[in-house]
């Protein structure tokens, strides 16, 4: 039987992990999950269900009803990606609303929704070459993938490229939140207990501070055809 591959992405948020994941899953024919999708899903349904607030949290309520929620990945034919899907609702867009990017760190810090979450990345990987990227691919979910990669970039160039993104998509946004944001996630992340952003002594560095997109991309081919990762 033919191995599958896993390619692991790791790294600081807004580092361009997405856009370099879905070119590499496009380029080698494999499956692309983004996790922190999964992540921003449980964040959405604790913020419809008024569980979460800039006043309260009702984290031991959020965690009973977990075997409630239903995370799906579906390609949309228009865009050729998968989007994600809560309980049959299609949220991929309003799951990148600053509402759910101020409250997504509480929740990934909470271990029973790692845990849940961590056993359906493994799940969707089961028998498929992907790409995943996340926070904690190659430390946790994934510590023998094929090729482990952490992203990083100034905290202000990132600021910058999610405040472009998100006024392309029309949402109304402001500079400095969006960078309050990222740093403030930045280090939520790294200092959480449960499986923190950390890079692994065998991952990649890749710096994409003076690398364009088509740079990181090239750079990274060579990385996989060097390990021998075929596409399918
Ligand atoms: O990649 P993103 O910005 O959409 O991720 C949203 C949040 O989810 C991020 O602040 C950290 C968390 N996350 C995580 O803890 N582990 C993952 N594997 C993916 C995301």
């Amino acid at each position: 039987m033919k191995k599958n591959h896993i390619i692991a992405i790791d790294g600081y948020s807004s580092t361009g992990k997405s856009t370099l994941a879905k070119k590499l899953a496009k380029a080698l024919n494999f499956i692309y999950i983004d996790t922190g999708a999964m992540y921003r899903a449980i964040t959405y349904y604790a913020l419809k269900n008024h569980l979460i607030s800039d006043r309260h949290f009702d984290k031991e309520k959020l965690i009973k009803l977990l075997d409630r929620i239903k995370i799906e990945f579906k390609t949309n034919p228009d865009t050729g990606h998968a989007d994600v899907f809560l309980n049959g609702e299609n949220i991929e867009n309003v799951i990148r609303q600053m509402e759910v990017s101020n409250f997504v760190s509480y929740i990934a810090e909470i271990p029973e929704i790692r845990k849940k979450l961590v056993a359906e990345q493994r799940k969707i990987a089961q028998n498929k070459s992907v790409v995943m990227d996340g926070r904690d691919i190659g430390s946790v979910v994934f510590p023998h993938a094929d090729l482990k990669l952490f992203m990083t970039a100034s905290p202000e160039i990132r600021a910058e490229r999610r405040f472009t993104e998100l006024k392309n998509k029309g949402l109304k946004v402001n500079f400095n939140e969006v960078l309050e944001n990222i740093k403030s996630r930045d280090k939520i992340d790294t200092e959480r207990e449960d499986s923190p952003l950390i890079k692994t002594d065998d991952a990649i560095e890749i710096d994409n501070d003076h690398l364009n997109q088509q740079e990181v991309f090239e750079k990274v081919m060579q990385l996989i055809k060097e390990k021998q990762i075929n596409p399918v």
